[in-house]
């Protein structure tokens, strides 16, 4: 699927990558899908997160590789030349919502208040990431928002991590949950892949054992 909401769906949790060294792209991506997770976001953070996702796209095919950390239009259009399946921003500005909205390319953009999240739909974006979730409110902004907004879904992101990845599990408009602590900075900087495996197959684990429980 190539809509958002399909490709979230597929996500048990969405990896935020922060890729330093553009030779670790290719075996950090495939220690992820073989950890059973497909659908990763390349941030923009570092130098080489455009060429890490074109790295990704080309030799990974069993990977849905995507962009993050993208923060104006100029950013949308390098991640879809890229080769990104989907964008996702932090917050959402004009620029990213008009560039999105002619895109064949889906959007998934960051939003932390009921406003935001207003602006959003009225520009037909429905499946949202929520950014920063633990500092805008959590699980129970998420349970507020379903409220006025239950057609509205989410994945949240920011302060998330194994420790708290339940209450937001159980909030039925989040697909998924996305966050950086599956690919550890140590993990990255000794290129030990079989420990990032490990810790995707845990994570993929948990949340299957949370979501047969629901
Ligand atoms: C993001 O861009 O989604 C966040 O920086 C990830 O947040 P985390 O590092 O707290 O998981």
């Amino acid at each position: 699927m190539n809509d958002s909401r399909g490709i979230l769906s597929q996500a048990p949790v969405v990896p935020v990558l922060a890729i330093e060294n553009l030779d670790d792209a290719i075996p950090l991506a495939e220690a992820l899908v073989s950890g059973g997770i497909p659908v990763l976001e390349v941030t923009l953070r570092t130098p080489v997160g455009l060429p890490a996702i074109s790295a990704i796209r080309e030799a990974v095919p069993d990977a849905i590789v995507g962009a993050g950390t993208v923060v104006n239009a100029a950013d949308f259009e390098a991640a879809v030349e890229a080769g990104s399946r989907f964008v996702v921003t932090p917050g959402l500005t004009q620029g990213i919502l008009d560039t999105a909205s002619g895109s064949e390319v889906p959007l998934i953009p960051g939003v932390a208040t009921v406003s935001e999240l207003m602006r959003a739909l009225d520009y037909g974006f429905d499946c949202l990431k929520f950014f920063p979730a633990e500092a805008s409110g959590g699980a129970a902004a998420l349970r507020a928002f379903a409220g006025p907004f239950p057609n509205v879904n989410f994945c949240p992101t920011g302060g998330i991590g194994l420790h708290n990845i339940d209450e937001y599990l159980g909030v039925k408009s989040v697909l998924t949950v996305g966050g950086s602590w599956l690919t550890p900075g140590s993990l990255l900087a000794a290129q030990d892949w079989d420990a990032v495996t490990a810790l995707a197959r845990a994570a993929v684990e948990h949340v299957s054992t949370f979501r047969a429980k629901q």
